[in-house]
């Protein structure tokens, strides 16, 4: 049974409104019920500061964008949902991502270059009024999305290149710090942009968009509903002509709260002339319909804020349980490591030299193990079976130091003092494990 593991994040910069909800919030809530499918969503706090600067609309938006999630059926039981800014680990692997990703390729990021381009046409300097934020928001995208793992990454079209960066970047990664690990480090996520999602008009007809000032907010009060409802513009065809339901944002804003069956009568009366007042009044019982009972919820859940706050905290703790292992895995991978770990750098000098030499590894079963091999490659002895490298790390360390005199033999297994260290290979004497043991004092000699 294959798992897919789905993530993404929404920025807290605004309030949802009805394109967020039929593009984003009711198709997410929905897949997180499938079988074999693991959800990630999380709240984009970090990524809300590169354009708003207003922090009490930034906490405002987090708390309103967590009450619609829930509200809207999410269950945080069944998901992983948290705040981005929870997680600590966020921003390090941010770093690390950093000092692989190309400078030239976070050029081309359309965000940024838009920006480039309209200073450019307006006679100002490229780069003016353009925070190193924006620039680097891609990088903190792909920690996002890297760090748990992701296979699937559902988006909106524009958001696409940002995917696709990511790839890069862990790509780079894994081919940096991984080929000679023999491990693959991150997984290469893939951007799903559904085809049949809608993209829901605006007031104005044109895409819903908080840019375009002319959203429907999703849990305005019901007559604020109504209102904007009836303030979405049509033509000048008077009740009885007939009506192009082709381009009516009317129509269109139905269609995504409408069953097929619905759709098709309303498409027909369309055909038979319906007024604009009646057809306005029959969308806004549609979707009245649809969102006074999570309205409903959506209200409780904004009078608690403490009860969001804390089901926040828990999904962090979630979160960072996969979350903290993976980061110290990967600081060990890029050289931030113990420095009683000597490992790495001793066994590859002593590689050099025809020297016998340690080998750490991990096992399927996920455990950290290490060998010790004689100046041919035979193994002498093989031992570990921890749950972090770094344990591994610390008794092979103690064994390049007191192994050569402390090392002995008993039932069958190699002890270090009080310490299990494994057992010898097949065939080999203890003399001969102790001798090469000894090279590593030698060399410190
Ligand atoms: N940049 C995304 C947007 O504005 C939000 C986001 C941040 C995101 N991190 C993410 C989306 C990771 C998917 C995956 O819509």
């Amino acid at each position: 049974m294959t798992v897919t593991r789905v993530l993404t994040g929404i920025t807290t910069s605004g309030t949802p409104h009805l394109g967020n909800y039929a593009g984003a919030i009711r198709p997410a809530v929905a897949a997180s019920r499938q079988p074999n499918v693991e959800s990630f969503f999380f709240l984009a706090d970090y990524h809300a500061l590169i354009k708003v600067q207003d922090p009490a609309r930034v906490q405002r938006s987090t708390l309103e964008i967590a009450a619609s999630w829930l509200a809207c059926g999410l269950d945080p039981d069944q998901v992983w949902f948290y705040r981005q800014s929870d997680i600590p680990e966020i921003p390090e692997l941010t770093w690390l991502l950093t000092c692989v990703a190309g400078k030239g390729l976070l050029n081309r990021a359309h965000a940024y270059k838009a920006a480039v381009d309209k200073n450019t046409a307006a006679g100002e300097d490229p780069d003016a009024g353009v925070s190193a934020g924006l620039f680097m928001y891609p990088v903190l995208m792909a920690a996002d999305i890297l760090m748990f793992k992701a296979h699937s990454v559902p988006v909106g079209r524009d958001q696409v290149q940002h995917i696709e960066m990511a790839r890069d970047f862990g790509a780079r990664f894994n081919h940096v710090y991984g080929e000679r690990a023999g491990r693959e480090y991150f997984v290469l996520p893939e951007a799903a942009v559904e085809a049949n999602v809608a993209t829901l008009p605006g007031l104005d007809g044109r895409k819903m968009s908080k840019s375009y000032d002319n959203t429907i907010p999703l849990f305005a009060p019901r007559e604020t509903l109504k209102k904007l409802v009836f303030s979405i513009v049509t033509d000048s065809r008077e009740p009885g002509e007939p009506k192009d339901t082709e381009g009516s944002a009317l129509f269109e804003l139905h269609q995504a709260f409408a069953t097929p069956e619905q759709s098709k009568q309303f498409a027909q009366s369309f055909a038979d002339g319906i007024g604009w007042g009646d057809a306005k009044q029959a969308l806004f019982e549609r979707l009245d319909e649809e969102i006074s009972p999570l309205r409903e919820k959506y209200e409780a859940l904004m009078a608690r804020p403490d009860h969001i706050e804390q089901v926040l905290r828990a999904g962090a703790e979630k979160a960072r349980r996969i979350a903290a292992p993976l980061m110290a895995d990967l600081r060990q991978a890029v050289g931030l490591r113990d420095l009683r770990d000597q490992v790495d750098a001793r066994s590859t000098t002593v590689a050099k030299a025809g020297r016998p030499q340690f080998k750490q590894y991990r096992e399927k079963d996920g455990q950290f193990h290490f060998k010790l091999v004689d100046a041919a490659g035979e193994a002498l002895l093989s031992g570990g079976g921890f749950e972090s490298p770094r344990d591994a790390g610390v008794l092979v360390a103690r064994l390049k130091l007191e192994g050569a005199n402390g090392l002995s033999e008993q039932d069958g297994a190699l002890w270090l003092g009080e310490t299990r260290v494994g057992v010898l290979a097949d065939g080999v004497a203890l003399a001969a494990a102790t001798s090469a043991l000894a090279a590593f004092t030698e060399d410190d000699a």
